[in-house]
């Protein structure tokens, strides 16, 4: 029989086995590929001693491939839950020093305890990803565990905040949860994402690709939209991820976190009255609007490197979450094109799971034209926008600073779709399209050119200004820029108990 004192022996001689994960070699080149390990992860990312470990004992139930004589306790996945800011949170990492982190049947069962725990508690999940995919000598076993992943991920969505971070090379399997999860984080020059890798593609395609040309931070950040956040090393990744979390409630039955407004809500910005320039065609940066008129000047931009003719991002106002959807006329004049479209409608619909209202920055021309987008399905990605925010129930805020022309007037969280409170600057032009543009199709090539100044500057006055839509009522207040904080701060308090539900539904259809 043991003695206490060394069955107590064996308690950490196998807890130190565990924490040591695939052996001090295989830390060191984690290390030197500069990548932090599972554990350094977890520590970095949680309020410091909070992290209570779950399964730290589990070991895969292998055993072909000479695996039964190869285990590592936890097998390749560190999961359990811990704090961040004070409150609970739920966290899995994959440990890249044991078989590649890759998924197992065992490790997926850890993952799926971590979720359905959070899921029956109602706290957000973060996964941190470093892993070789399924792992091959388990088979199927290992496609099952990611499909019942797949199959919680998408369970918990809209209930749950879930939140990926990319840190190391992501492939196959490995790349399919983190894409059903809210946010993607990923570290420029040490992750990447890819369903099948540069040589497989080199087989099949005969493409020759780099891995981060394929998939690395920057790939995904500016070119197919998969991540959100691209950041300098793990720390800053884990660090932003603790920001983020700062605007999200835990579940969706609850209200965003508060924090106290160290901000002077009645503040002036008397710079705002020049924001808008007086030349019509003279880009802005909409940027410095936002950041004048929100709480500490603190914009928390997601997919600042995507689609930057439109802004999305986390603020605070008075001290509470909002999300903010601006046209940004710095870029492309700020127009609405497929990507735009499919990311601010994405952002949309994740403020509305989560109860977090939603301030409209208009300043837009149009639709992109071009055969280009046409065929590209600018019909149905732009309706993606028009959807979402019409069945955002969220409180809804609108401020036309200036241009709000055709379907994208009525797209951008206009009165019509059910904004609760809309605003135009004097600047504002609210019509069918720009004077030149109308004229040409009204007038069609009958009038001299001086006539035809005379026309466009006709309809800038008539038409193109913030009276017409404010004579319908389809705005109800015009108003100085420089009073824009308070003003969107008094709608935000008006609209706080809002409530609006939409017809019972199983779900709707909207246009993927
Ligand atoms: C088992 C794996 C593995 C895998 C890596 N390893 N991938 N073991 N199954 N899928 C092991 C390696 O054998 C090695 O073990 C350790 O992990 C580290 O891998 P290295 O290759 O040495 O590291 P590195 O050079 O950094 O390259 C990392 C990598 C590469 C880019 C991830 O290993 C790779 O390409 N792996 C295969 C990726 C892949 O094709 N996965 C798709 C699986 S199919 P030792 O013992 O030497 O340390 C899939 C389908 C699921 O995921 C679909 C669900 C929808």
């Amino acid at each position: 029989m043991q003695t206490l004192e060394e069955q107590y022996k064996e308690f950490e001689k196998k807890n130190d086995l565990a924490e040591l994960g695939g052996g001090l070699d295989k830390i060191a080149k984690q290390h030197k590929a500069g990548r932090k390990t599972a554990r350094e992860r977890i520590a970095m990312l949680l309020d410091p001693n909070t992290f209570v470990e779950m399964d730290k004992m589990v070991t895969h139930r292998c055993h072909d491939f000479g695996m039964s004589k190869n285990k590592v306790l936890g097998d390749g996945m560190v999961t359990g839950y811990g704090k961040i800011d004070g409150r609970l949170i739920f966290v899995f990492a994959q440990d890249f020093t044991v078989f590649g982190g890759t998924m197992s049947r065992a490790n997926a069962d850890k993952v799926m305890k971590v979720m359905d725990t959070a899921m029956k508690v109602g706290a957000p999940v973060i996964g941190l990803n470093d892993s070789g995919g399924a792992r091959i000598q388990e088979g199927v076993e290992s496609l099952a565990g990611y499909a019942d992943i797949f199959y919680r991920n998408v369970m918990a969505s809209g209930v749950i905040p879930q939140i990926s971070a990319i840190l190391g090379p992501c492939a196959g399997g490995a790349v399919y949860s983190p894409a059903m999860t809210d946010f993607i984080f990923m570290v420029k020059d040490t992750s990447y994402m890819f369903v099948t890798g540069p040589e497989v593609i080199k087989t099949v395609t005969h493409e020759e690709v780099t891995m981060d040309e394929l998939g690395g931070a920057m790939t995904h950040n500016s070119k197919s939209g998969v991540a959100h956040f691209a950041a300098e090393n793990d720390e800053h990744a884990l660090m932003m991820i603790r920001e983020l979390m700062s605007f999200l409630p835990s579940n969706n039955m609850e209200d965003p976190p508060t924090k106290p407004c160290t901000d002077d809500i009645m503040r002036m910005d008397e710079k705002l009255q020049t924001v808008v320039p007086a030349d019509p065609n003279k880009p802005y940066d909409m940027k410095d609007l936002i950041t004048t008129v929100i709480d500490n000047h603190n914009f928390f931009e997601v997919a600042p490197h995507y689609a930057m003719n439109i802004l999305t991002g986390f603020a605070r106002m008075g001290g509470k979450p909002v999300g903010i959807v601006a046209n940004q006329p710095a870029y492309l004049a700020g127009v609405l094109d497929i990507n735009s479209s499919i990311k601010a409608a994405r952002f949309v619909r994740f403020c509305d799971c989560f109860n977090i209202p939603l301030i409209t920055f208009v300043d837009v021309p149009g639709f992109l034209p071009g055969t280009n987008q046409e065929f590209g399905g600018i019909i149905k990605h732009g309706a993606k926008l028009l959807y979402a925010f019409s069945e955002a129930t969220v409180p809804k805020i609108t401020l036309i600073t200036r241009k709000a022309y055709g379907g994208a007037y009525d797209v951008m969280s206009s009165k019509h779709i059910g904004a609760d409170v809309n605003f135009v600057y004097p600047t504002g032009e609210i019509a069918v399209m720009g004077p030149e543009g109308a004229v040409n199709i009204i007038h069609k090539g009958r009038l001299e050119e001086k006539e035809r100044t005379d026309a466009v500057d006709d309809y800038r006055k008539t038409f193109a200004s913030p009276y017409k839509a404010a004579e319908l009522g389809y705005v109800d207040e015009i108003i100085y820029p420089k009073e824009t904080r308070l003003k969107l701060i008094q709608a935000l308090e008006l609209t706080q108990n809002k409530r609006k539900t939409n017809p019972p539904k199983k779900h709707g259809n909207i246009p993927l």
